[in-house]
């Protein structure tokens, strides 16, 4: 029988490649920026197996295109709102994602931002670097110390939670919107505008679905404390960027850090023009280990399914 086909959308790492290699015959988008809509419609076509990242949705169109052979769509992340999951079983096609390997590092990265922001590390950078620094002094630059603090987590899944494990750390406590008791040992679960009225960082851990869009909007931002400093490292969308960029400007709240983007790559100009937000572009899970790590889980979930078996991580 002949070898499968897969599409990987995005140089992956070599050993990684060479696995998916010893099992498949594979069509690898090399480009340096995301493969355009055609060309992805046009290489899908024909082939078993689809590795992709949040660049590409994979919809309908995508997964007609590829052909009724389809069996597995492989998504190198764990927020899956790029895949039409609906059209996937509706097809028939398995559709994976990559949680676990990432919470570690996504919730490292969750406490720098938190850090960042709070103790104004990019605004002091700007400063030094433009050659700007009058030098020291008492009441210079200050930001806000953590301890004794709450961190309010809207979402407490794998991330959420791992953020909320390292806060004793920093002598902060915890507070949760979930409907569900998230087993974190002295949390405080509370309903949202509770959390917002009375966190001194707001962390945002939610996945984007219709529901969550825009979860973080004027209303929301207005329920926040005047000292309060806003995360996101979930997805662009459940923060509405326009209304951000409004309540950083008068001062409603004291400073945000972002992660992820509406309209990745674009930036809202609002924002840009702002000394008082963190602006980082998507590397929470960006480390050595991590990305490797979520390269090779999607590589074996296309194997197992190839090979009949089960996914390792459907995507739920
Ligand atoms: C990835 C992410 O870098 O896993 C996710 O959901 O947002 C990031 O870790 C990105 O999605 C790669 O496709």
């Amino acid at each position: 029988m002949s070898r499968p086909l897969v599409l990987v959308t995005r140089n992956l790492p070599s050993k990684v490649i060479s696995k998916l290699e010893e099992h498949c015959d594979v069509d690898l988008y090399v480009g340096d920026k995301a493969i355009s809509r055609d060309e992805l419609l046009a290489r899908v076509a024909g082939k078993h197996a689809i590795i992709c990242l949040l660049t590409e949705p994979i919809d309908a169109a995508v997964l007609d295109a590829a052909g009724p052979q389809l069996k597995v769509v492989a998504n190198v992340a764990v927020g899956y709102n790029n895949i039409d999951v609906d059209a996937c079983r509706a097809r028939g096609v398995v559709a994976t994602n990559t949680p676990d390997v990432l919470t570690n590092a996504c919730a490292d990265f969750t406490w720098g931002l938190i850090l960042a922001v709070t103790r104004r590390l990019s605004e002091g950078e700007r400063v030094v670097r433009a050659g700007k620094w009058g030098g020291w002094a008492l009441d210079y630059m200050l930001g806000m110390e953590l301890r004794g603090k709450q961190l309010g987590l809207v979402g407490v899944g794998r991330i959420g939670c791992a953020v909320a494990d390292k806060a004793p750390a920093f002598g902060m406590t915890v507070a949760y919107t979930d409907q569900r008791d998230a087993g974190i040992a002295g949390a405080q679960q509370m309903p949202l505008d509770r959390l917002l009225a009375t966190s001194d960082v707001v962390s945002v851990h939610v996945p984007m679905t219709p529901e969550t869009r825009h979860l973080i909007d004027q209303k929301a931002l207005t329920k926040m404390k005047r000292s309060a400093y806003l995360i996101n490292t979930s997805r662009g969308p459940v923060v509405d960027e326009g209304a951000l960029a409004w309540a950083l400007k008068e001062r409603l709240i004291a400073g945000a850090a972002l992660d992820v983007y509406e309209k990745e790559p674009e930036i809202h100009p609002g924002l840009m023009a702002l000394e008082n937000v963190l602006l980082i572009p998507h590397l929470a899970s960006a480390t050595i280990e991590t990305r490797t790590a979520m390269a090779d889980l999607a590589v074996s979930n296309v194997i197992a399914v190839l090979n009949g078996q089960p996914p390792l991580t459907p995507i739920p």
